[in-house]
């Protein structure tokens, strides 16, 4: 149903399949609007959800995805598993293609994991967020959202504030909105973007206002905390101070513009809570569309073609 085996990442992935994931997208949230909220389309296949690192939003959200189309899912946690006793990715995933899976969910802190995986089993293998490379499943839950909240996404005026350099997230995001045509800033400070940032095709500014006054739509990104240490952010007051969504700054703006964020937030950092609470934030819609997005993704990759949508 697609023309791709996997979903490892945006940059190389085909625009007509990316299309395809974000309008079938739809017809799942209708699905997951409608009393019955399920659509029994993936029976008899068995999903892996393997995580090797924490989440709260894609993990569930695949969980329940998987659910609601019918699927047997499995959920691994390298916490609880033999990873902790030395077991390697290699022998840890062989032993689980052993008992005959249909798709596997990786989240992994390094880069080029779920490209990996790919060697190792034979069916489906979708990145889940891969170290600081790609989370391809967000970016596609931000199209839906962008769409659905604009009509459109060719020639949206798309800001991202933050930690670019770190985020998987950005460079998805980033991948997804040039190949469906808006037009993107990056803001932050010059410790927090990406040396090739010109190369992604972006435009960059350390002023905040100015992509605020220009943008349709903001992505505001979680400050990595635990990069701190780094040096690469003075202070998270002063972070606040020059670079966060904060309510004085876009209470001043002449237009509404809409709020995003792909949590965790964190609040008073690069968000304020009125902010992250207002009216013009979709960072709720975007965890509801999250669903429907891996419903459309494992449908399209994993069924069976006489499962008819
Ligand atoms: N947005 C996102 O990936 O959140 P989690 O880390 O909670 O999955």
């Amino acid at each position: 149903m697609l023309k791709s085996k996997h979903l490892i990442g945006l940059e190389h992935f085909p625009t007509s399949d990316l299309n395809k994931i974000i309008d079938t997208s739809f017809k799942f949230k209708e699905i997951l609007e409608s009393p019955e909220r399920k659509a029994i389309l993936l029976k008899g296949k068995t999903i892996v959800n393997m995580f090797f690192e924490n989440s709260t939003r894609t993990k569930i959200s695949f969980t329940l995805a998987e659910k609601r189309l019918g699927a047997d899912s499995i959920n691994f946690s390298s916490s609880t598993s033999s990873v902790k006793k030395g077991e390697t990715l290699k022998d840890t995933i062989q032993n689980i293609d052993a008992m005959k899976i249909d798709g596997a969910v990786i989240r992994h802190g390094h880069p080029g994991s779920a490209l990996k995986l790919t060697e190792y089993i034979d069916g489906a293998v979708i990145n889940a967020g891969d170290g600081s490379h790609e989370h391809p499943t967000q970016a596609i839950l931000d199209m839906v959202t962008l769409k659905e909240k604009f009509g459109k996404i060719k020639n949206l005026k798309v800001g991202i504030i933050g930690d670019i350099l770190n985020s998987r997230v950005a460079r998805s995001d980033i991948f997804a909105l040039k190949k469906l045509g808006a037009e993107i800033v990056v803001c932050g400070p010059s410790t927090l973007l990406p040396s090739n940032a010109k190369q992604l095709g972006v435009n960059i500014t350390h002023n905040i206002d100015e992509v605020l006054n220009w943008c349709d739509v903001v992505i505001g990104l979680r400050i990595q905390l635990e990069r701190m240490h780094l040096g690469r952010i003075p202070s998270k007051r002063e972070y606040h101070s020059e670079f966060g969504l904060t309510y004085e700054r876009i209470s001043k703006l002449k237009k509404d513009i809409v709020i995003m964020h792909p949590g965790p937030m964190n609040r008073g950092v690069e968000i304020d809570s009125k902010i992250a609470d207002s009216d013009n934030a979709v960072i709720l819609d975007q965890v509801l569309n999250g669903v429907a997005s891996r419903m459309s993704i494992l449908y399209l990759l994993l069924a069976d073609k006489s499962e008819k949508l």
